[in-house]
């Protein structure tokens, strides 16, 4: 059978590794696809850098529309990242008969809808594996692995940078900046490391589990998303003290009201298994009606296990190239006409835990006073922590957890609580997962 062409744009640290994986694997490749596959022509925009060392003979331009426009190419392969000209370019080459692989997690969240459809009306494929958690195959788990099953909810740390920033709080008492210059310089953070620390890069992310996991359209705009610039080393260490670790989780839960999509730290029991993946680690727990919960661990960044993603893809491209289009595996795990549009739940009406942070005056009757205002909200109080003040000091640190309760009656709480005279700065909340079976 003659080989699958590819047409590479981005030969950035993922591109590099594409180009080189595929080339020193080539064997085992085309043992599993079925053929061979090669790389036919590339684009970066700086063609003085060249193609990685043992690559060279592959044709360079420095014009990606070059690439998808030439009628060699089968496939093409996006690794510029970013919206535009990610967006002109994958449609172009839609529009002109290629199949797509694409690392772009930006571009799927926000405009997957108009791809996909696109690629349906064209009966080409358009795949993403390497968008969510680097090089784990979570898409691929829910897309078919699970395919059985009626996903529940699933919970995952899918920001490399975010959990490397609170590992290292939690065991080196480091400061946030300080690690976050430090995950810059290791080339884990987004150009914009806003997008990974203010929880973007993990909403894009969650938004594609989200669809893939229920079969509703992507709507990025409707995650909540709340990132770890709040979270303080003294946080860290309480929780710790409580049993608990905090993690910046996307979680995406099926109720009767509705689908919750929503990015925030948690402290989780540390117990769980996913309590304890650290550093640039990723890791998805999915719960399936028949399988229980299952969590899919690995790593979620860097050049090599993205690649091992996009290959993956390019493999299965490969392997589809002959199988009728209206057969393939779908975009978006459902059947295009079964992709539903299910109300989602506002974060005011999410229902979760609460670890609460305050600083207080040192006296009688304030705790009094606020396990009052929390009582009259109809919120139950699990634990509680006081924190002797220092020496010469007058305040002193309060730290609660609370049973389950509906976000808005925490936050007539918080703000009963706030206007105390004796509640000092800002009340500090996290919210807590248990992640048990149910
Ligand atoms: N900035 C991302 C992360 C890279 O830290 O997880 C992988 O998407």
């Amino acid at each position: 059978m003659k080989p699958v062409k590819l047409g590479l744009i981005g030969v950035g640290t993922v591109g590099a590794s594409t180009a080189l994986g595929l080339k020193n694997n080539a064997l085992e490749i085309s043992r599993r696809a079925g053929r061979d596959i090669e790389i036919v022509q590339a684009s970066r925009r700086n063609i003085k850098q060249g193609m990685p060392t043992g690559c060279e003979s592959i044709a360079l331009t420095p014009d990606p529309f070059e690439v998808v426009n030439n009628p060699e190419v089968d496939v093409v392969i996006e690794l510029i990242g970013g919206y535009e000209p990610a967006l002109e370019l994958v449609l172009r080459a839609i529009e002109n008969g290629k199949h797509v692989v694409t690392a772009n997690k930006a571009l799927i969240a926000l405009h997957g809808n108009e791809i996909f459809a696109a690629a349906q009306a064209q009966g080409v494929n358009v795949v993403f594996e390497a968008a969510v958690a680097g090089g784990i195959p979570i898409i691929k788990s829910i897309r078919e692995g699970l395919s059985a099953n009626i996903i529940e909810w699933l919970a995952g740390i899918i920001n490399g940078t975010g959990n490397f920033i609170l590992t290292e709080m939690r065991d080196k008492g480091r400061d946030f900046d300080d690690v976050l210059r430090e995950a810059q310089a290791l080339g884990y953070a987004e150009a914009d490391p806003t997008f990974d620390v203010e929880g973007i890069d993990a909403a894009h992310k969650l938004c594609i589990l989200a669809s893939l996991a229920f079969g509703i359209p992507l709507q990025f705009d409707a995650v909540y998303t709340e990132g770890i610039s709040g979270v303080s080393t003294e946080d860290v260490v309480y929780a710790n003290q409580l049993g608990y670790r905090i993690k910046h989780l996307g979680i995406a839960r099926r109720s009767e009201k509705g689908v919750e999509m929503r990015v925030h730290p948690t402290l989780i029991p540390e117990k769980r298994l996913i309590a304890n993946v650290d550093g640039v680690m990723n890791a998805v727990l999915v719960k399936g009606d028949k399988l229980g919960p299952s969590l899919y661990y690995g790593a979620g960044a860097g050049a090599d296990p993205t690649a091992s993603a996009v290959i993956a893809d390019i493999i299965d491209v490969a392997r589809s190239i002959t199988t009728d289009p209206q057969n393939r595996v779908p975009h978006l795990a459902f059947q295009p006409d079964q992709i539903v549009e299910l109300p989602i739940v506002r974060i005011d009406e999410v229902t979760t835990a609460y670890y609460i942070r305050m600083r207080v005056d040192d006296k009688p009757g304030v705790m009094a006073d606020i396990t009052r205002i929390m009582g009259e909200c109809q919120i139950s109080i699990e634990a509680i922590l006081q924190k002797e003040p220092e020496a010469g000091v007058t305040q002193a640190t309060i730290i609660m957890l609370t049973q389950k309760i509906r976000e808005k009656q925490m936050n007539e709480a918080l703000a009963g609580i706030g206007k105390l005279d004796s509640v000092h700065g800002e009340i500090h909340r996290i919210r807590v997962e248990t992640l048990d079976a149910d």
